[in-house]
């Protein structure tokens, strides 16, 4: 762990904010129960912590990508997908859960490639918003945190594949 800088969000910080986005989402989508999209491996532990907040018979569906070259800066956000949603979406209310929007390009894309598919509705929750970086514009409808321009891992999110099972979110040393 001596990678480790400092811890930014506790783990009760996190389960407090993640509880309030749930309440936030079941009340806005009470008539309409959404289908919740999350990009392995990322955001898998985001969405099962705030699932389980979501008191709607909603459903949820996996896409793995992969980026082409060294960060979305350099590929402008396209990506490969590896594996795509197992349903339709065409009708559906789809909610995009993201562990963290850096640059946004990756997100752009992807959501211009999910509008072609005709959703009644597309938005996005992510726990973590580094807008300082952001290059793409986008309309984030849920924020868990504001994030600071640091390199983070814990809580889904990874440093060369590790850290993910950090109960918290913590800065690397640089
Ligand atoms: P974007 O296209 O620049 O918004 O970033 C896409 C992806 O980069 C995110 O979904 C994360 O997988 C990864 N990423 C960006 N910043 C961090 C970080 O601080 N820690 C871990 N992964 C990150
Ligand atoms: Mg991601």
């Amino acid at each position: 762990m001596s990678e480790i800088a400092g811890i930014l969000f506790t783990e009760g910080e996190i389960q407090r904010r993640v509880r309030e986005l749930g309440a936030a989402i079941r009340h806005d989508y009470a008539k309409r129960p959404p289908v919740l999209i999350t990009m392995l491996k990322g955001g898998v532990i985001f969405l099962a912590d705030l699932m389980r907040h979501i008191d709607l018979p909603l459903r949820v569906d996996f896409m793995s990508i992969s980026a082409y070259g060294k960060g979305s800066e350099a590929t402008g956000g396209v990506v490969r997908i590896l594996k795509d949603l197992d349903h339709d979406i065409g009708d559906e209310h789809v909610l995009i859960i993201e562990d963290i929007i850096d640059t946004g390009l990756t997100l752009s894309y992807l959501m211009t490639a999910l509008r072609a598919r005709d959703p009644a509705s597309l938005e996005v929750c992510t726990l973590l918003d580094k807008s300082a970086r952001r290059i793409a514009p986008l309309e984030i409808r849920y924020r868990g945190f504001e994030c600071p321009d640091q390199f983070v891992v814990g809580y889904g999110l990874d440093h060369q594949e590790r850290y993910r099972n950090l109960p918290f979110v913590a800065a690397l040393r640089q």
